[in-house]
């Protein structure tokens, strides 16, 4: 089995740049992802000034975590609306036109209880199943138990900058499968699984994307949607595959969310993998999510800089 470790005294981990947003605070939650943004009141008009410090700030943090926001439904959608094209994140996405419609309606408004069972405990990006996978996800908290429910986040660039230099020389211009009838997502879909199965089939992206926005390569799989990597005997492809899969189980990229009512997250999709701790049985948790397409990339585009070939932290086990 290929297993990769961190040395010990890790230090290829790369940090956020810190620098001053001028209209709010940040306080860095993980090591290399997740800052607490303070200072800053989501539900009012956000001006031009405040919001490319925010579009910075998620750049830099990819993950942005707020407390004790009053937003409702109509508000993150408008907000949301301003980072990228609302989606209702459903197999086949309805995206909104928002000078014809209410895009409050995109926000969806998710219950899980002991008579409704969570998807959501199984690192992925949202939706990576699709040509273009969605660029962001806010998520608001309604109601939330008195212990579990949080999410974790793992940082896809940090994962990829841990693997042995070797293996990021084998990774970089390799194909993966993405496939949203693989694992628990298709139970949403059970009773028409052929059928929307032939109408929406697997998509290949690149194992490591070169980031949209920020350029940063990435490492680009997850374990709920993606299938298979291209051109590799089956065994060997699985493995290296569990192996990468298994980058975001290292508690040095991960950062992990405790949810109040009122707290909200913003994260860049295709940056983080995301898990959504599935540990409050039979308590209730409701939740408020948006999701956005990029309006400006559509598609993602392998990493080919040789750059990424610096000295190792990593070992692998095989
Ligand atoms: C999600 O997977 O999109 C939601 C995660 C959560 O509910 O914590």
């Amino acid at each position: 089995m290929l297993r990769i470790r961190p040395a010990a005294g890790l230090r290829e981990l790369e940090r956020p740049e810190r620098r001053d947003y001028f209209r709010f605070r940040v306080r860095p939650v993980g090591a290399s992802l997740g800052a607490l943004v303070e200072g800053i009141e989501l539900a009012n008009p956000c001006d031009d000034a405040t919001f490319s410090a925010l579009v910075q700030a998620l750049q830099d943090w990819k993950v942005l975590f707020f407390r004790d926001q009053s937003l409702d439904a109509e508000r993150q959608a408008l907000l949301c609306d301003r980072f990228g094209l609302l989606s209702d994140d459903t197999l086949v996405p309805r995206t909104a036109d928002r000078h014809a419609e209410d895009i409050s309606d995109m926000v969806v408004v998710f219950t899980r209880d002991a008579t409704t069972v969570g998807l959501e405990n199984e690192w992925h990006g949202d939706g990576t199943f699709r040509p273009m996978p969605t660029m962001g996800t806010m998520l608001r908290a309604i109601e939330v138990p008195e212990v579990g429910g949080d999410t974790l986040f793992a940082d896809m660039s940090g994962a990829f900058m841990l693997l042995p230099a070797e293996l990021r020389r084998r990774v970089v211009g390799l194909t993966a499968i993405h496939d949203w009838s693989i694992g628990a997502y298709a139970a949403k879909y059970g009773d028409r699984l052929d059928a929307l199965r032939a109408a929406h089939p697997p998509v290949a992206h690149p194992v490591v994307i070169r980031h949209p926005a920020t350029g940063r390569p990435t490492l680009f799989v997850n374990r709920l949607f993606t299938r298979e990597i291209v051109g590799l005997r089956a065994d060997e492809g699985e493995e290296l595959l569990a192996a990468l899969c298994g980058m975001v189980d290292l508690p040095e990229v991960q950062v992990r969310w405790r949810w109040e009512p009122g707290s909200v997250a913003l994260w860049d999709n295709v940056a983080c993998n995301h898990y959504g701790a599935n540990d409050y049985y039979p308590a209730r948790r409701v939740m408020a999510r948006t999701t956005f397409f990029s309006r400006e990339h559509e598609r993602l585009l392998p990493w080919t800089d040789s750059g990424c070939q610096a000295s190792s932290p990593s070992r692998v086990n095989s």
